[in-house]
């Protein structure tokens, strides 16, 4: 290729580099150049990459808006977020204004759910927060999810025109996902929790979580019920565009089983370590920015939990590491990302991690306009 080539492919790489549609990571680029998004809601379905690209929440069905932050577990009032995801059908919820809502019980949904804040700063926090088991087919977009609050076991309603249930304790996880499939958590902000920011366990498969920024909380994301839980062979989850600080000591995630693949995520110095595992997880670091902390003997990015640790199927792939961050790999195979095509996407180089995760976390978004 002549010289004249080179440097014109050399301008058009620079300009797109440029340009605010390069900066945007390939969830982002689907729907937020369009001002009109407001009126285009449900195309945020299509938008989703990875393991959990299938869930489509409540595509497809009826609008619903949240007008009040009140909650009555047992028996919820048309206009509460609890009413909406315990009825039946699918169902697109969307907040008439900026709101607060303190959960009296763990808010439990029912499948075919998405929770979309667009336009809206609503807050759960103080109390019980989110659980969704047994269910397939939700997507959670756009939640400050903060102080979460272990609950006390009593009954609640778990779906339209049953009885109330009783549920037991639950242990404050901002989200935890059990034996559930095809779900989506993006675009969240969430900080101190009194256990997991976001749990997936049971056996729950075909889970993406993205865009999300996690800060000031010790046990960040568990990936796996126990050790003794081989149902979670089944895992596949993907970690992608999330920005981890400060303030987060461990489990960015940790593995236990199943298959995770880690990409384009920002990570700030962690308090104890940053990828973890614990029984024979396969990981696939890749293209993400490690930021270790000062203390000398805490640059490595991985932990192990067992001495077997070091025949585990762990790779980093073109990730990068900034004040001495190490990844221990280990094991003999490549850990192929094993996505079909429509859950594929493109990994971009460590370097570009602060503009594709630059607005992780809760978004502001006017109608009429792009959402910032
Ligand atoms: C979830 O499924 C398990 C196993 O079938 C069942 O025991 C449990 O009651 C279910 N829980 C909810 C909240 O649906
Ligand atoms: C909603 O679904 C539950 C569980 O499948 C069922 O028991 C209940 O009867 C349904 N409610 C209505 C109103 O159809
Ligand atoms: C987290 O919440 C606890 C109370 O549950 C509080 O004592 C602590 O100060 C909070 N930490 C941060 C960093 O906000």
């Amino acid at each position: 290729m002549a010289a004249g080539e080179w440097m014109h492919f050399l301008f058009i790489f620079l300009s797109l580099s440029l340009s605010s549609s390069m900066s945007y990571n390939p969830i982002d680029k689907c729907w937020r150049r369009d001002p009109n998004w407001a009126q285009n809601r449900m195309k945020l379905a299509d938008c989703g990459v990875g393991f959990g690209s299938a869930a489509k929440g409540g595509n497809g069905g009826k609008m619903y808006t949240v007008t009040s932050p009140g909650d009555i577990a047992v028996n919820p009032s048309p206009g509460t977020l609890r009413y909406g995801v315990t009825r039946n059908a699918s169902l697109w919820i969307v907040f008439a204004s900026d709101m607060e809502i303190k959960l009296q019980m763990p808010l439990f949904f029912t499948s075919h759910k998405t929770i979309d804040t667009r336009g809206s700063n609503v807050h759960i926090g103080n109390g019980a927060c989110i659980t969704l088991v047994n269910v397939s087919n939700i997507i959670i977009h756009g939640l400050n999810i903060h102080d979460c609050q272990p609950s006390k076991p009593g009954k609640i309603l778990l779906s339209e025109g049953t009885q109330a249930e009783e549920i037991e304790t639950e242990d404050g996880d901002g989200i935890s996902v059990r034996n559930s499939r095809d779900v989506w958590i993006d675009h969240n902000t969430l900080v101190n929790c009194s256990d997991g920011l976001v749990d997936v366990t049971l056996a729950s498969t075909a889970v993406t979580i993205s865009n999300n920024r996690f800060s000031y909380h010790d046990k960040v994301m568990l990936l796996g019920h126990s050790d003794d839980y081989t149902a979670d062979k089944a895992m596949k989850i993907t970690v992608a565009f999330n920005h981890f600080g400060p303030g987060l000591t461990e489990r960015m995630p940790r593995c236990r089983h199943g298959y995770v693949h880690v990409a384009n995520n920002n990570y700030e110095p962690w308090g104890a370590y940053a990828i973890g595992g614990s029984a024979d997880p396969i990981i696939r670091s890749e293209g993400n920015l490690f930021a270790a902390p000062n203390e000398e003997n805490n640059k490595q990015v991985t932990w192990r939990g067992n001495p077997n640790g070091t025949s585990w199927l762990w790779k980093s792939v073109r990730d990068t590491f900034t004040n001495g961050a190490y990844f221990l790999p280990s094991g003999k195979g490549k850990a192929l990302p094993n996505y079909n095509s429509g859950q594929n996407f493109k990994v971009l180089l460590g370097p570009l991690v602060p503009i594709l995760t630059k607005t992780a976390g809760t978004l502001s978004c006017n109608p009429n306009h792009r959402c910032l």
